[in-house]
């Protein structure tokens, strides 16, 4: 019994270990990560009682009550503070759109190579060492998530042809994927120009895996269109734009401010996709956008900066950075809070506008009403 209960505990720190922040945004996994510490306290306690009855029949288990102790007060402390890590941790942010398989997000590992470096590179040459450094590491974890939105544009498109999308909602999942190409290869450019080397993506092997549309792809479309277009999209175009008038230096700025163009555009692009869902089945898809905005507020903000990458920026030049575009986690927050705002907001207006054309979802007329005449 101590032995399974050591060995729940172990896997459940596995468990913890490589999922990190996606812990919290992975429900599956959450709900293992709770089923194995639940395990861990139970076969604990049992532990506890066999060891207690073996003493009292004085055959010795002093050890195995020391470690099942350890091992209950471990599974609920442990779980705690796996969930408080995970979601506490910083992801980043990043000027795409997130790619999701079968619950977890994924974007691709780097490699030494220039296939994916394409555009202007920023002169770094008058910063110093440690500040190039943190620009590039900045910029390549950019290069990874926008890389990550291509296949993610493409997963949109294989779910709006499963439910017999129009021919523009298709073209515009085509053609955010192909900006996003642009993005990735802009952004490893300026990695280039900061670190004075270019990298590249690894494989993704993951995507053989198929997608993961969920139980209904229309409320799939729905609810990823409003948390991960309406929000986050058009919050990354907030951020590029605060940071392009910021920036000094011409080329990063050239390049934020398409990236903020087409980032709005993206936004758009899922307001429309939205629109369309719901208009399709206005009273159910209308309740699960309405549970979706009420946990809205749940939705992780992206950060200025990783966790990983939070050394590199301590030793930087903090104005330097700011003259090159990269603005602190204060004013990415700040954007979050008022684009939250603007967007629950936006669907409300949205949700009011087709239910009234709905039949079945419209108010009744009140007497007195132009329409009810
Ligand atoms: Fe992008
Ligand atoms: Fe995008």
């Amino acid at each position: 019994m101590v032995g399974a209960s050591c060995l729940a505990g172990l896997v459940n720190f596995g468990v913890f270990m490589s999922l990190g922040r996606d812990l919290v945004e992975n429900d599956p996994a959450m709900v293992g990560f709770t089923i194995l510490a639940l395990a861990q306290f139970v076969l604990a306690i049992v532990a506890i009682v066999f060891a207690i009855k073996s003493l009292a029949a004085k055959q010795g288990g002093v050890g195995p009550l020391l470690i099942g102790l350890l091992s209950t007060l471990g599974a609920p402390s442990g779980w705690f503070l796996g969930i408080l890590a995970s979601g506490l941790s910083g992801m980043g942010g990043a000027w795409g759109r997130p790619l999701r398989i079968r619950g977890r997000q994924l974007h691709p590992n780097l490699r030494e190579g220039s296939d994916w470096t394409r555009g202007d590179r920023p002169d770094g040459a008058r910063l110093d060492a440690a500040t190039r450094e943190a620009l590039g590491a900045l910029w390549l974890h950019d290069a990874q998530k926008e890389h990550a939105s291509v296949p993610a544009f493409s997963r949109i498109s294989w779910m709006l042809a499963a439910v017999g999308a129009p021919a523009e909602l298709m073209a515009g999942a085509h053609k955010a994927a192909l900006e996003e190409i642009e993005h990735t290869r802009l952004c490893f450019a300026l990695a280039a120009g900061y670190q004075g080397r270019s990298q590249s993506v690894e494989a993704m092997p993951e995507l053989l895996l198929g997608m993961d549309f969920g139980k209904d792809p229309l409320i799939t479309l729905a609810v990823e269109s409003l948390e991960d277009g309406c929000l986050l999209e058009d919050y990354n175009a907030d951020v590029a734009a605060a940071c392009a008038k910021e920036c000094q230096e011409p080329i990063t700025r050239g390049v934020l401010e398409t990236i903020a163009v087409e980032e709005r555009s993206h936004a758009d692009y899922s307001w429309e996709v939205l629109a369309w869902v719901l208009e399709r089945e206005p009273a159910r898809i209308g309740t699960a956008v309405e549970t979706a905005l009420a946990q809205l507020t749940r939705y992780p903000r992206p950060t200025a900066v990783s966790d990983d990458k939070h050394h590199l920026l301590a030793a930087a030049d903090a104005d330097a950075l700011r003259a090159h575009g990269r603005l602190p986690d204060a004013v990415w927050a700040e954007l979050w809070t008022a684009r939250q705002a603007q967007t629950v907001h936006r669907v409300r207006e949205l949700l009011t506008r087709v239910r009234s054309q709905d039949p079945v979802t419209a108010p009744e007329p009140r007497p007195g009403d132009r329409s009810a005449a």
